[in-house]
C-alpha cells in the first residue's frame, strides 16, 4: 500500500469509529511548512454527520492508529488534517536493500494500444507522440506488477495500398525504390491523380488484394514488410520496447469482420443507409443535431476502422482476456473511440469488468503555433527530426565536457537528444497542444531531460571523486537536516506517483516528480556538504544520495530514457 493510500485507510477507520464515515482525501500538503501530507475529509464528514468539524477532527485524531509513521497529526483551520511523517517510517521506507517498489496486489492484464503508424507512408512527428507516451505506460504498469500486452494496431489495409502497389508494378518492383517510403507515397499518389489507367490499375489491384489474389497478396506483404523494418528501426533508435510481435495489424482482423457485422445485426443494431450498414447511436450527433452514424460495412461491401476496432475488442476480450484497453492516439479520433466503446457495450462485446479507454494527445505544434511542419511545408520524417537532436545535444556535450574522449561524447549526445525529445513530450499534461522547441527541451533548467540527467551525473561524480562504491552501501537513509527530511519525503512518494500515472495514463504526473526530486536533491546538495561531513553524517548522505540515484534512474528507465555517468 503506498504511503497516501496508508495515511487514507486509517483516518478513513477513524472517521468510521467516530460514527461519522467518510473519504478521507488525503493529498501531498500544499503548504509544506505545515506537513507532508493533508487530509481535507474531516470537514464533510462532519457536515453529514452533523458535527462540529474541529471538534471531529480533534476526535479522529485521538482516534487515529498510525503506529509510528507520523510524527505529528495537527488539526488546522475549518478541520483539516496536516501530517508530518516520522523520521523512523522514513527510514524504514528508504532501505537500499528494498526493491523500489511494491508490485499490485491485484495484476491486471492491460492491452496497450499504441504508435500503430498507417504502414503506407514513413514515420513522421504525427507517430511520435502516440509511440513515445504509449511505451512510457506500458513500463509503468509493467513496474508495478501488471500483465501488459503490446499491441501495435498498424494500419496496413485499405485502397491506398492498392495505388502503391500499382506504382511498386511500375518501377519494376524494384525494392530500393522504398528506401523513401515518403517520397514512393507521394510519387504514387501524384501517379493517381494524373492518369486514368494508373488509377484503374490502383483500384484492381485493390480488388485482387481484397479477394486473396496470391500474387497481390506477396507483393502487399513484401512492401508491408520493408514499412514494418522501417518503423522497427525508428522503435530501437528512440529505445522503445515495441518489437516485430507487437505488431497486430489491422488486417489481422480480416477474416473477423463479416461475423463481427453479423453479431451487430443479430443484436438487431444495424440499420441500413444508403446502401451502407450503420449503427445509429441518438447520443452522437453531428454539428447539425443529425445522428453520426457508426458505419460499419459500406454498399460496395467494404468494412472500416471502426468494424476492425470492434473486431479487436472481441479478440482482446476473449483471446487476451484484458481488464484493461489504452488506446493512445491523437484527439482527433475522440468521437471513433466513443462510438466503438458505446456501440462494443451495446453488442455485448464488453464483458462488465472490461475497461476500454482512450487516452488522447493533442498536436505536436510548431515554434510559430502552427502543426509542426518541415520549412518546405512537408511533414517531418522521425529519422530527420532524431537526426537533428542528435547534432544539437552534441554540441552542447562538447560545449560543457570538452574533456570526454569523442566516443563518450557522442553517446552522451545520443542519450540526452533522444532523451530530450522523449521527456519533453512525456513531461507535458498528454491532453494539450505543444510547442517542438530545441531550446526549451535542451535546457539545463527547468523541467527537461539534460537538467535531471544532470542532477544523475551529478551523483555519479560525487561517488566517484570520494572513490565510494555505492553498492557497498547498504541500510537506510536517516534523515536529520530539514533539507535531507524534505528529500526523503520525495523519495518515499515513487510509489504513490506511479500508481496515479498508471491509473490515469498521464506519464506527465511521474516527470513532475522527477523534476520536484531532481530540485530537492539539487538543494540538499547544495546546502548539506557530504565528502567533508563527518563519518557518520557522511554516510548517512550518501546513502540518501545513493536512494535519489536510483530513484531517478528508475523513473527515467520507465519513460524510456537511458542515464549517462557523467555530464
Ligand atoms: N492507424 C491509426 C492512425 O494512424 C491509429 C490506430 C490506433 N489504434 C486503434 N486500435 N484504432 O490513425
Amino acid at each position: 500500500m503506498n504511503l497516501k493510500q496508508l495515511l487514507a485507510a486509517r483516518i478513513e477507520a477513524a472517521l468510521e469509529a467516530c460514527g461519522a464515515p467518510a473519504p478521507a482525501l488525503v493529498k501531498p500538503a500544499s503548504r509544506p511548512e505545515f506537513g507532508d501530507y493533508q487530509a481535507d475529509g474531516v470537514m464533510a464528514a462532519a457536515r453529514a454527520a452533523k458535527a462540529n468539524p474541529r471538534a471531529l477532527a480533534a476526535e479522529v485524531v485521538q482516534r487515529l492508529e498510525l503506529g509510528d509513521a507520523a510524527e505529528t497529526v495537527a488539526v488546522a483551520g475549518p478541520g483539516f488534517l496536516n501530517i508530518r511523517i516520522s523520521r523512523q517510517f522514513l527510514a524504514r521506507r528508504l532501505h537500499l536493500d528494498a526493491p523500489l517498489l511494491e508490485k499490485a496486489a491485484a495484476p491486471q492484464r492491460v492491452v496497450v494500444d499504441y504508435s500503430c503508424p498507417n504502414l503506407a507512408k514513413e514515420m513522421h512527428v504525427g507517430h511520435l507522440r502516440s509511440t513515445i507516451i504509449g511505451d512510457a505506460m506500458a513500463r509503468v504498469l509493467e513496474a508495478l506488477g501488471h500483465q501488459v500486452i503490446r499491441q501495435n494496431h498498424v494500419g496496413d489495409w485499405g485502397t491506398q495500398f492498392g495505388m502503391l502497389l500499382a506504382h511498386l508494378d511500375e518501377v519494376g518492383g524494384d525494392v530500393r525504390a522504398l528506401d523513401d517510403l515518403e517520397a514512393f507515397y507521394r510519387a504514387a499518389s501524384q501517379r493517381f491523380r494524373e492518369d486514368q489507367a494508373f488509377a484503374a490499375a490502383s483500384r484492381a489491384m485493390v480488388v485482387a488484394l481484397q479477394g486473396g489474389d496470391a500474387e497481390a497478396r506477396t507483393k502487399w506483404r513484401r512492401f508491408i514488410d520493408i514499412s514494418l523494418d522501417h518503423c522497427q528501426q525508428i522503435y530501437d533508435r528512440l529505445g522503445t520496447g515495441l518489437k516485430p510481435d507487437h505488431v497486430m495489424a489491422e488486417s489481422a482482423y480480416n477474416d473477423r469482420l463479416a461475423d463481427t457485422v453479423a453479431a451487430l445485426e443479430q443484436r438487431g443494431l444495424l440499420t441500413e443507409s444508403e446502401g451502407a450498414r450503420c449503427v445509429f447511436l441518438p447520443q452522437f450527433t453531428g454539428k447539425d443535431g443529425r445522428v453520426t452514424p457508426v458505419i460499419v460495412q459500406k454498399s460496395d461491401g467494404a468494412y472500416l476502422y471502426a468494424t476492425t476496432d470492434l473486431a479487436a475488442i472481441r479478440h482482446r476480450a476473449e483471446a487476451l482476456r484484458a481488464d484493461r484497453v489504452l488506446y493512445f492516439t491523437d484527439s482527433r479520433q475522440t468521437l471513433h473511440f466513443q462510438q466503438v466503446f458505446t456501440v462494443a457495450e451495446r453488442a455485448g462485446f464488453k464483458p462488465a469488468g472490461l475497461r476500454l479507454e482512450h487516452m488522447p494527445f493533442g498536436a505536436m505544434l510548431g515554434p510559430n503555433g502552427k502543426p509542426f511542419k518541415t520549412r518546405q511545408g512537408g511533414v517531418v520524417k522521425l529519422n530527420a527530426l532524431l537526426d537533428q537532436a542528435e547534432t544539437h545535444a552534441l554540441a552542447l556535450v562538447r560545449e560543457k565536457n570538452p574533456e570526454l574522449s569523442s566516443d563518450e561524447q557522442a553517446e552522451a549526445a545520443r542519450v540526452l537528444g533522444i532523451g530530450a525529445v522523449k521527456y519533453a513530450d512525456l513531461a507535458k499534461n498528454r491532453t494539450n497542444d505543444y510547442v517542438f522547441d530545441w531550446d526549451l527541451m535542451l535546457a539545463f533548467e527547468g523541467n527537461t531531460a539534460p537538467y535531471l540527467l544532470y542532477a544523475y551525473a551529478r551523483i555519479q561524480s560525487l561517488f566517484r571523486r570520494g572513490g565510494l562504491d555505492p553498492a557497498a552501501l547498504s541500510d537506510q537513509p536517516e534523515p536529520r537536516h530539514p533539507t535531507e527530511r524534505a528529500l526523503a519525503v520525495v523519495l518515499v512518494r515513487l510509489q504513490e506517483v506511479l500508481e496515479q500515472t498508471a491509473e490515469s495514463g498521464c506519464p506527465h504526473l511521474l516527470c513532475a516528480y522527477l523534476h520536484d526530486l531532481a530540485a530537492k536533491f539539487t538543494k540538499f546538495y547544495e546546502e548539506c556538504p557530504i565528502l567533508t561531513a563527518p563519518s557518520h553524517v557522511k554516510e548517512n548522505r550518501l546513502r540518501l544520495a545513493e536512494q535519489t540515484a536510483r530513484t531517478l534512474r528508475s523513473g527515467l528507465g520507465l519513460l524510456g530514457i537511458d542515464v549517462v555517468q557523467r555530464m
